[in-house]
């Protein structure tokens, strides 16, 4: 059993940074989902990331760092677009894919030339990692706190709830509060010479444009030839992920006694048990998570959800859903 910090302090902070330059894991509130953290550079520690999620050890994992200063370290080239990008959109829901500089071994990036790197914008996370930086550390790997194929926690309790089993006691569990994005970071692919997307999250197709000046393209349109065999190593992008206990169904009628998620607008059919009633495609993508949550907890076999439309945000959300409704 791991030990849960809710009032964390810079005392706190540091401890946990401590405990990581040890080996231990730390998980840790971002603004888009709680991450599993580890010292990237710690072969073993990382290694205990794959057991404790029970994921596949091909499937890379995200390097987060606090400041632009600890970047180059961890790649070997970057284009001028994706220097745009980290100038505009770090801290912030976006991880860039870059060539790997020799730091960032097959052991972190699952055999792949590439380093996935983000700086996330939550003041509990860049705490942690100012810490850990301030003790020698390069960077923090971390993937979403949850075990391999189910959905992403937004809170603390879900942390403690999908791994609590599986830390051992000198692990920690540091509590921030919930997660105010609410669905995981977009993924941008910066090694060829146009930006492409691997995941949508809430920096979207529209933003990242504007600020390259450039075409992307988005591999998870299943329209899009450049969905290629590679990218199937996003294991985000795996087609049953994200998945509740409950099956999930999108866009239809729902039966008597299932969980129903839609917008407020949307009136709650009668005999359904009413999960979340969001106001905005923002508020949908924050509450999202925890809903699918509530759902297993009140023991539902079966949730109905009507999806956001548009573009944005609502992109990512039916990315995510679409793959929920896969089931496990
Ligand atoms: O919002 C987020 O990104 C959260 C928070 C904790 O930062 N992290 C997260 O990590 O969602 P994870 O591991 O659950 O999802 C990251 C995805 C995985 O599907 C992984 O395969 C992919 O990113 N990824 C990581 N490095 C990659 C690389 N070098 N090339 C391609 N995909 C990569
Ligand atoms: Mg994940």
């Amino acid at each position: 059993m791991s030990q849960f910090l809710s009032n964390c302090s810079v005392d706190a902070l540091a401890t946990a940074a401590q405990s990581l330059k040890e080996g231990s894991l730390v998980t840790f509130p971002t603004e888009t989902v709680y991450g599993l953290g580890a010292d990237a550079t710690n072969t073993k520690a990382v290694a205990r990331i794959y057991e404790v999620k029970g994921r596949p050890t091909d499937h890379p994992l995200i390097v987060h760092i606090a400041d632009l200063k600890y970047l180059k370290q961890w790649i070997s080239n970057i284009p001028e677009y994706a220097i745009a990008l980290a100038r505009k959109f770090w801290p912030g829901p976006m991880t860039l894919i870059l060539q790997r500089s020799e730091l960032a071994k097959d052991f972190l990036t699952g055999g792949q030339e590439t380093v996935g790197i983000r700086i996330p914008d939550n003041s509990l996370a860049l705490g942690l990692l100012e810490a850990f930086h301030n003790l020698g550390g390069a960077g923090i790997a971390a993937p979403s706190a949850n075990r391999f194929g189910q959905v992403s926690p937004t809170t603390a309790e879900a942390v403690q709830e999908e791994l609590g089993n599986y830390l051992s006691d000198t692990d920690l569990v540091l509590d921030g509060g919930p997660s105010v994005v609410g669905v995981e970071s977009t993924i941008i692919d910066c090694t060829g010479q146009l930006p492409k997307i691997l995941r949508p999250g809430a920096i979207t197709i529209e933003m990242i444009e504007e600020v390259s000046g450039l075409k992307v393209s988005d591999s998870t349109d299943k329209k899009s030839d450049v969905f290629k065999q590679e990218d199937i190593r996003v294991s985000g992008s795996l087609e049953n992920h994200y998945a509740p206990k409950a099956k999930v169904f999108l866009d239809q009628q729902p039966v008597d006694g299932s969980g129903f998620i839609a917008l407020e607008s949307i009136i709650t059919p009668d005999g359904v048990i009413r999960l979340a009633a969001p106001e905005s495609v923002q508020e949908f993508a924050r509450v999202l998570y925890s809903a699918l949550r509530e759902g297993d907890h009140q023991g539902l076999s079966s949730i109905y959800i009507d999806q956001p439309s548009g573009d944005g945000l609502a992109i990512a959300i039916r990315d995510r859903l679409s793959r929920s409704a896969k089931g496990r």
